[in-house]
């Protein structure tokens, strides 16, 4: 028997401002228009924040349902990952105030910034606390305010993303630990530093200077997601022993509809096994996992037994890949 975490609860949460690209483009003055950000990104919509909500708030909120999911009382935490690029303040972390508004009192709690990759090195990180005992109830959340790092005079950027929280639940259970068993099967994650300038934040706490404003060399990010998300999906399967054809679920980073086509064709898999929220999300960074994990779970996609693979890339650069059996 050996230790593994296993997925208890998802929960999700989205700002009830929701913004067409027609109305983004009227509200800023932006040089765009819809079909343009339907055929280049296949975003609709995305939301945004009311002007006193948080990235804690949201983060809160899709973890009460995480844990109502689970049925597990806040009691029980022992400790809240929280996975953000846009934290309510440098310290303390994002984590400790949803610690607060959840009302959880024992164990740890600290932020993760990977960017978009952020919720799956959150779930490598709680994969490890499980495993090794340190922990046995870790929330993992991703929650973003984008809307507030976004320069609106770029259109190259400031249509793509969108504001919104995701929150998975894991618990530890004791079981045969093999690919046949539920839980997270392992997580695969990596940098390279060498990338930090095509994809980053222009300033912030401890910067020398920049008005904290999102850039991005869009072409050259998209040209590392394709394959570097292809080789981590193939690392994490290779890791277990399994192939395309065992996968049941892609759960993709939401960041441009083509990118999760064509990762969609590398696995072999047919549109209906992916699972896609950036028409009706946009790209809300570290949320839109476990946000898009949340709806397919909800909905009853994703059923008990099923192998779910999740990936992502982002600023860093950063990218990684978990394997779970639900
Ligand atoms: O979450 C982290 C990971 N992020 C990603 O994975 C994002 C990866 N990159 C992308 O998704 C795509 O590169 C973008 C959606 C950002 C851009 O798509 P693209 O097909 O690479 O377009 P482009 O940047 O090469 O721009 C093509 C043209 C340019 O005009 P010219 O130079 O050909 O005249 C842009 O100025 O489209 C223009 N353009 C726009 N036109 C209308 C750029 N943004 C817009 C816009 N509306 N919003």
């Amino acid at each position: 028997m050996v230790l593994r975490a296993t997925i208890a609860g998802c929960g999700g949460y989205l700002p009830e401002r929701r913004l067409s690209n027609d109305e983004l483009a009227a509200q800023y003055g932006i040089e765009t228009s819809d079909a343009w950000i339907r055929e280049r990104t296949g975003i609709c919509f995305r939301h945004i924040a009311a002007p006193e909500e948080t990235a804690s708030d949201m983060g809160a909120a899709a973890a009460r349902e995480a844990l109502a999911q689970a049925g597990v009382d806040a009691s029980e935490v022992d400790a809240i990952l929280v996975a953000t690029s846009t934290p309510d303040s440098a310290f303390p972390a994002t984590a400790v105030r949803i610690q607060a508004k959840i009302g959880a009192t024992k164990g740890f709690a600290f932020d993760m910034a990977a960017a978009c990759t952020g919720f799956v090195y959150g779930l490598g990180v709680a994969d490890s606390l499980i495993r090794t005992g340190q922990a046995r109830c870790v929330l993992v959340i991703g929650t973003e305010v984008y809307s507030r790092i976004l320069d609106w005079t770029d259109r190259g950027t400031c249509v793509l993303f969108g504001d919104g929280a995701g929150a998975v639940l894991l618990r530890a259970e004791e079981n045969g630990g093999t690919t046949a068993d539920r839980g997270l099967l392992s997580c695969h994650l990596h940098s390279d530093g060498r990338f930090g300038d095509i994809l980053h934040i222009e300033g912030g706490a401890g910067s020398t200077g920049g008005p904290g404003l999102l850039r991005m060399a869009g072409k050259e990010v998209f040209r590392h997601a394709v394959t570097k998300l292809a080789a981590v999906v193939d690392e994490a399967l290779g890791a277990n022993g399994l192939t395309h054809a065992d996968i049941r679920w892609l759960v993709p980073h939401q960041a441009n509809a083509r990118i999760i086509d064509a990762m969609g064709r590398k696995l072999n898999l047919p549109s209906e096994r992916v699972v896609v929220t950036v028409d009706k999300h946009a790209n809300t960074s570290a949320a839109s996992i476990p946000l898009a994990l949340n709806e397919a779970r909800r909905d009853g996609r994703i059923a008990d037994g099923d192998l779910v693979v999740m990936e992502a890339i982002g600023g860093g650069l950063t990218w990684g890949a978990a394997l779970a059996r639900f």
